[in-house]
């Protein structure tokens, strides 16, 4: 114990950490029932993206007769669900990395690409936080590039091409983006990557891909052997967000130094028996893009008849601008409807709304106006 008190805890720790604003999530449910005394099932959540029709109910039946195994490890190879994931796509086994989430494969690519003080990587600057949080807590500098000029907050390819330098390893594309919703287009985006220098990898974060309209052929880039990791999820369009599970597809080579970054049980045992059966189940992803597309329209129609400003969205959810961001949000909470401000974004007039059942939707547009008036 002698002189442990002379020592400040923080001076030992990585001085980067210091300075880590932590990710600020979606508020949970039950946070705010507790905090506001209210019942958990008045409470509606639009602050995640999670998928308003509830898991994939095929993912519910196999995860249930998968419980019985818990007791056993789980496959650290992940044989079925990478085979599974692979035959989708086109790709073999070897071209698939499984995530505790797609978030970890964010992780893997800093583990596997970068020193730190060394290199550096790219981002635009509306863009998903968790790159950016990444590359601090791995002592990297983050080069944050702006989005077009005219204000449509679109993703600026060329410029983003502008500000490689010798030392840049990663390049984060977000498509469709989070929190903008915004995408960038398939003619820009081959463009992009015909032009990339050899010395960066191209990350492609599609975690709201299956949401779009005349998607790009990404998995072609991976068949010829580009440098690209995409990144998709089963967070979003097959609602298993709870199980934190999400892959990337990568030529075989690259694919191989991410599985080297890898704790060697990162998917549980549940997640991939439950990703495996939401994979196969067409009928619930039909189904979250027809609710999604019809609640989207119904939210944009609204915004648009209030005289507010939104961003045409591509994805489950729409930013717009409401003012005060801090104020709308939390007179909503007060209501029971969970909205994410977007002020940790530096986005402090606008909220982020994640697309709800249809009777969700109609509630937050009812009490929208009164909590924008204060
Ligand atoms: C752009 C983007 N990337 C990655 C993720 C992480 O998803 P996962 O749940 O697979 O970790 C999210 C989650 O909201 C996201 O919006």
């Amino acid at each position: 114990m002698l002189g442990s008190s002379m020592i400040d805890i923080r001076d030992l720790a990585n001085q980067d950490l210091l300075d880590l604003v932590p990710y600020e999530p979606g508020k949970p449910i039950d946070d705010v029932a507790r905090e506001l005394g209210l019942e958990p099932a008045s409470i509606i959540k639009l602050a995640s993206n999670e998928n308003p029709l509830g898991p994939s109910p095929l993912a519910v039946a196999a995860m249930r007769d998968a419980l019985s195994k818990s007791h056993f490890y789980p496959d650290g190879g992940g044989y079925h669900l990478r085979n599974g994931i692979a035959e989708k796509f086109g790709l073999s086994r070897e071209n698939v990395v499984l995530g505790n989430g797609s978030n970890e494969i964010i992780e893997l690519l800093f583990h596997t690409f970068t020193r730190p003080g060394v290199h550096e990587v790219i981002t635009s600057k509306n863009s998903f936080a968790v790159y950016e949080l990444m590359a601090q807590l791995f002592g990297l500098r983050c080069t944050k590039v702006e989005d077009n000029a005219d204000g449509t907050f679109q993703i600026d390819l060329k410029l983003m091409l502008e500000a490689i330098k010798p030392q840049t390893r990663l390049v984060f594309i977000t498509s469709p983006n989070n929190p903008t919703g915004t995408r960038v287009s398939n003619e820009a985006l081959e463009e992009f990557i015909q032009k990339l220098p050899s010395h960066v990898i191209a990350v492609l974060d599609e975690a709201y891909y299956e949401f779009l309209e005349n998607p790009p052929d990404t998995v072609r880039y991976v068949k010829e052997g580009h440098k690209i990791v995409l990144m998709r999820t089963f967070s979003k369009i097959q609602g298993l967000a709870g199980l934190r599970i999400g892959y990337g597809l990568a030529p075989a080579a690259l694919a191989d130094l991410l599985q080297r970054a890898r704790q060697p049980f990162n998917a549980n045992l549940i997640a991939q028996v439950g990703a495996l059966a939401a994979l196969k189940d067409d009928e619930h992803q039909k189904r979250t893009r027809q609710i999604t597309d019809e609640g989207r329209a119904k939210m944009e129609a609204a915004f648009k008849q209030m005289g507010l400003n939104y961003i045409p969205s591509h994805a489950n959810f729409v930013l717009v601008d409401v003012g005060d961001a801090a104020g709308v949000f939390n007179r909503l909470l007060k209501k029971g409807i969970i909205v994410r401000s977007m002020v940790s974004y530096r986005l402090p007039k606008h909220v982020r709304v994640s697309i709800g059942t249809p009777q969700q939707i109609d509630r937050f547009l009812e009490e929208l106006p009164a909590a924008i008036k204060g």
